[in-house]
């Protein structure tokens, strides 16, 4: 176990070292500079989230670090080494090349990953680095260290998809944003965000890959949403996200938004509503059988005791009914 955590403080120490490489690169790279001006950052905001670039070369990395073939290189994903030759020597090289770099940080600050993009339009738009002993996709969230301070003072999280959301929010106003990783939300992340605040607000795309990362959102916060905490949607216009959105309506647009978010009970409800014509019994029936679930994912509370009265109504049975039909007597209950 000594040894584990020694290795991982030596990658991460590997993976500072590539960051201040790569920082150093895009303060000579007018390419990269110029696109990231382009897209309205501040040097300012560049330096705090520490954002750097990867120039096109192969092995970049070889002039940072003195044995290039050292495996940990490797094992931290910076570089790919292929399949060995005839000579039992594999071809190495930077897994990042000619792409703006996002360092991602843990909670203790310490470097665990990247997130690159293109300058242009070529695909992928973005390379994160692989599944490492210190770095996990579906726990991590893009943005959590620098936010945590904003985190206490502005009193609740906004949970985004993308790197560039979370920047352009921190520079406009919004340094409470933190984003997931190009994966849909856990109910890891969303377990490790309420370590921090007792209030979330979830801002995805306005495209249907948000409104499904919206509701696998819904799933992830279900089992988390007490009586204490506050769970919250903000659906933003079709073909915005946040960053398009806050740069081209401004700060006090998207704080309207945020302030009328749809809170969880309601999202919930309009979940199990979608597609259902509550004219018919048939429809009232599909209704309450696609909120079973929803509703029994949720923690004792009274939230759960309205919600149970909420869809009753809805469904038009009454809220005893209900609660016999989805708590049948010697049921445990959840
Ligand atoms: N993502 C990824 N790999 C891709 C595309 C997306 O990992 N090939 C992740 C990134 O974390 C990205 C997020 O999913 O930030 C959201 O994707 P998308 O909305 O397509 O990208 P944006 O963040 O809006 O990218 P940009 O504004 O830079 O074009
Ligand atoms: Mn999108
Ligand atoms: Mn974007
Ligand atoms: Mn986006
Ligand atoms: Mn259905």
């Amino acid at each position: 176990a000594a040894g584990q955590r020694q290795k991982q403080a030596t990658l991460s120490e590997v993976l500072e070292k590539a960051g201040e490489a790569y920082r150093k690169q895009l303060r000579q790279s007018p390419a990269a500079i110029a696109y990231l001006k382009d897209r309205g950052l501040s040097g300012e905001i560049a330096r705090e989230f520490g954002i750097g670039y990867a120039p096109p070369g192969w092995r970049t990395l070889a002039g940072v670090f003195p044995d290039y073939d050292d495996p940990l290189l490797a094992e931290s994903g910076l570089v790919i080494a292929g399949e060995a030759d005839e000579n039992n020597e594999g071809k190495r090289y930077d897994r990042f090349r000619d792409r703006v770099m996002f360092p991602i940080r843990n909670v203790k600050g310490e470097c665990i990953g990247f997130g690159g993009r293109v300058l242009g339009d070529e695909k992928p738009k973005y390379l994160n680095s692989p599944e490492t002993p210190v770095f996990s996709k579906g726990r991590e969230l893009y943005g959590l260290y620098e936010a945590r301070a904003a985190l206490r003072e502005r009193g609740y999280a906004l949970v985004t998809e993308g790197y560039m959301d979370v920047v352009a929010l921190a520079q406009l106003g919004f340094p409470n944003a933190v984003a997931t990783l190009g994966t849909a939300c856990t109910t890891d992340h969303v377990q490790k965000l309420f370590r921090f605040t007792e209030s979330v607000v979830f801002s995805f795309d306005g495209d249907a890959a948000g409104r499904r990362a919206a509701r696998k959102a819904l799933d992830g916060a279900l089992p988390y949403a007490t009586d204490v905490r506050s769970v919250k949607f903000l659906f933003l216009p079709a073909d915005h996200d946040p960053d398009s959105f806050i740069r081209e309506f401004g700060a006090d647009a998207f704080a309207r938004f945020v302030n009328e978010a749809t809170p969880l009970s309601r999202f919930m409800v309009e979940v199990a509503r979608e597609g259902c014509d509550l004219g018919s019994a048939e429809g009232r029936a599909h209704m309450a059988s696609n909120a079973r679930p929803l509703w029994s994912a949720l923690p004792e509370g009274a939230l759960k005791r309205q919600l149970l009265t909420e869809i009753a109504e809805l469904v038009q049975l009454n809220a005893q009914e209900l609660g016999e039909l989805w708590l049948p007597p010697g049921a445990a209950r959840p």
